[in-house]
């Protein structure tokens, strides 16, 4: 998603060079954190790994510039939100998920456990920690109806695999003003 329109936002700054990171943190009330290599895409081995580590090495460095901030004398932020998704649950067609189900056991859920590991790691008595598990965002400007609406247009669409199972969907309005909003 265009996440640099998130800076016409009052108040809100995009630091998407590394280099900005630590300064922007530091003078930051709060942190959002979306960084992580595409999964829509073909699943190599190295893929995969640079799915893991793209979220985990910036959930990392990240945690540590909100801990090395010093939030206990009310510099730096107050909570950091920081993404995973509902890949967390793996998958059923049966079963319900809540925030209370356990993880899976696929490659998804290992991804997002990691990742929920490295943002569980920041220190919590000072800064909360919201972790959204996000479904698939649903807007025009990207994500997976962007890649859908072509094949459409041409007459080329039909359902996702059998067309029965149930998916988690969000709308990219709801899904951003929630993250712009969490206090
Ligand atoms: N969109 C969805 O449906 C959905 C569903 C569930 C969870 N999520 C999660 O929500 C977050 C935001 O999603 P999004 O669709 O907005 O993602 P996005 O548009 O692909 O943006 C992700 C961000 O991660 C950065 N990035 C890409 N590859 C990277 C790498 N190898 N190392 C470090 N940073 C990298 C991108 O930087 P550049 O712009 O410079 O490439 C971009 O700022 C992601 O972590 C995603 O896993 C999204």
């Amino acid at each position: 998603w265009k996440w640099n329109e998130a800076s016409r936002y009052p108040g809100v700054t995009v630091a998407d060079k590394e280099g900005d990171w630590e300064r922007c943190i530091r003078d930051s009330t709060g942190v959002v954190n979306l960084a992580g290599m595409p999964i829509s895409t073909r699943w190599s081995p190295e893929i995969k790994r640079e799915i893991l580590q793209s979220r985990v090495n910036v959930t990392s460095k990240v945690v540590d510039h909100i801990n090395s901030s010093d939030s206990s004398n009310g510099n730096g932020p107050s909570v950091f939100v920081s993404a995973t998704a509902v890949g967390y649950y793996g998958t059923s067609e049966t079963d319900s998920f809540d925030e209370s189900s356990p993880s899976g056991n696929d490659y998804l859920a290992h991804v997002c456990r990691e990742w929920e590991g490295r943002a569980r790691q920041v220190k919590q008595e000072h800064v909360r920690l919201v972790l959204i598990r996000i479904g698939v965002v649903l807007g025009k400007d990207g994500g997976a109806l962007a890649k859908m609406i072509p094949l459409f247009m041409m007459f080329a669409g039909g359902p996702l695999g059998t067309g029965r199972q149930w998916s988690t969907l969000l709308l990219l309005l709801l899904s951003s003003s929630s993250l712009l909003g969490s206090r």
